[in-house]
């Protein structure tokens, strides 16, 4: 037996070797960044067939990659390196506010059904690569862009986001029903990741789920697609002087309405988001920052015609955040662009909702925060000052 594995390794290792290539065309979406914090980020990404693929990460030191003092990272489950065709890398250990950069290698997995000897086929190191910067907590300012609401649109989604290019934000933040359905979960991935994968591989992608992501045979599976502190859709990060809140308010009507087919199970969900966020807003990555920033696709806000979860939100999320000191909400879900101040509906901070058709680029340095708001054409439209004093 010894010597029909030693036969089969070699064999193995001439398959591997013979199938040598430079390109990426097995990488099918992303890569883009995920959960980045002073010390670790995660790099995503898809491929076509069952592949072993892992990242070479080496310091953003202006060396030639192939130079440079590269190190490999694997995603291992309980001690075994993950195959399949939904790679997740996550990078620990890092430094704060450096810049590190990143490679995919790839190789395919033709027959793992022998226990003791997968047959693989072609490895190469992919042309999909990127470079990313960890969050820096005393980094003298925050500044990133958002939108919200392009249900499907690629190519608004592409218009408004392809400005970031220059302006190289900390992160892009997508604010939610950046899909109509998740009714196929590759047409979730295409429409969120194809329209931004020059920025994604670069600039973290922050994600606040909306209600119209929590639709369909494969919203089950948009989870996977991201990755967060807590493995839910709320969360804490921070980055410079500003700390945020992640808060999700599920879907918008009644977990009874027929609309859900029996599915809906928001009301349990939100009552442990809500204990959640009741001790999470005490953690002092959130309660010690200058800047608090609360990020929720439906706003806690109570008009006379609000649907059933926004008032929930508008009652239990508001008491919450107001204790905990945030000075600003950013929302979306309305699908038009409004400001409501403090002290209308329950909320002792300003609440902006932005449009469906607009970027919002948010920029403090812990002392204010300014917020400019652009449309398609990269045409300013809309300018915000808070101060914070
Ligand atoms: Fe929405």
């Amino acid at each position: 037996m010894k010597g029909k594995f030693a036969i089969l390794v070699s064999v193995l290792f001439c398959v591997s070797a013979s199938y040598v290539r430079a390109d990426g065309s097995d990488i099918v979406a992303g890569p883009w960044l995920q959960n980045v914090t002073e010390t670790e980020f995660t790099v995503m990404w898809m491929t076509e067939g069952k592949c072993l693929s892992w990242i070479e990460i080496a310091p953003d030191d202006g060396t030639p990659f192939e130079a440079s003092e590269r190190q490999d990272v694997y995603r291992s489950v309980a001690g075994k390196r993950w195959t399949g065709t939904s790679h997740a890398v996550r990078v620990t250990g890092l430094e704060p506010g450096e810049s590190y950069r990143y490679r995919i290698l790839v190789r395919e997995v033709v027959d793992d059904s022998n226990p003791y000897g997968s047959l693989y086929g072609k490895e190469y190191t992919s042309s999909k690569r990127g470079t990313v910067t960890t969050m820096d907590y005393s980094a003298g300012e925050c500044r990133f862009s958002m939108v919200n609401d392009m249900h499907d649109r690629k190519d608004l989604y592409r218009d408004l986001t392809a400005p970031m290019s220059d302006s190289d934000p900390d992160f892009l933040l997508l604010n939610g029903d950046i899909v109509s359905y998740a009714t196929s979960i590759d047409t979730v991935i295409n429409h969120t990741f194809d329209p931004i994968r020059e920025l994604a591989a670069d600039i973290p992608v922050v994600f606040a789920r909306g209600n119209h992501e929590g639709r369909g045979a494969d919203s089950y599976k948009v989870a996977d697609l991201f990755r967060t502190p807590t493995g839910e859709f709320y969360y804490l990060f921070r980055q410079g002087p500003v700390a945020f809140v992640v808060l999700d308010g599920g879907e918008d009507k009644p977990d009874s309405s027929v609309e859900y087919s029996g599915l809906a199970d928001y009301d349990a969900y939100r009552e442990a988001e809500l204990a959640w966020l009741a001790e999470a807003v005490k953690d002092p990555l959130f309660a010690g920052a200058p800047v608090k920033v609360a990020v929720c696709h439906i706003p806690t806000l109570r008009f006379p015609d609000s649907w059933y979860s926004q008032i929930w939100i508008n009652e239990k999320f508001n008491p919450i955040l107001n204790s905990a000191g945030v000075d600003l909400m950013l929302s979306g879900h309305h699908h038009r662009h409004f400001l409501v101040e403090a002290g209308e509906c329950g909320n002792d901070f300003p609440i902006l909702a932005n449009s469906n058709t607009e970027r919002l680029d948010f920029v403090s340095d812990g002392s204010q925060i300014s917020i400019g708001i652009h449309d398609r054409d990269n045409e300013l439209t809309h300018t915000y000052t808070f101060s914070l004093q």
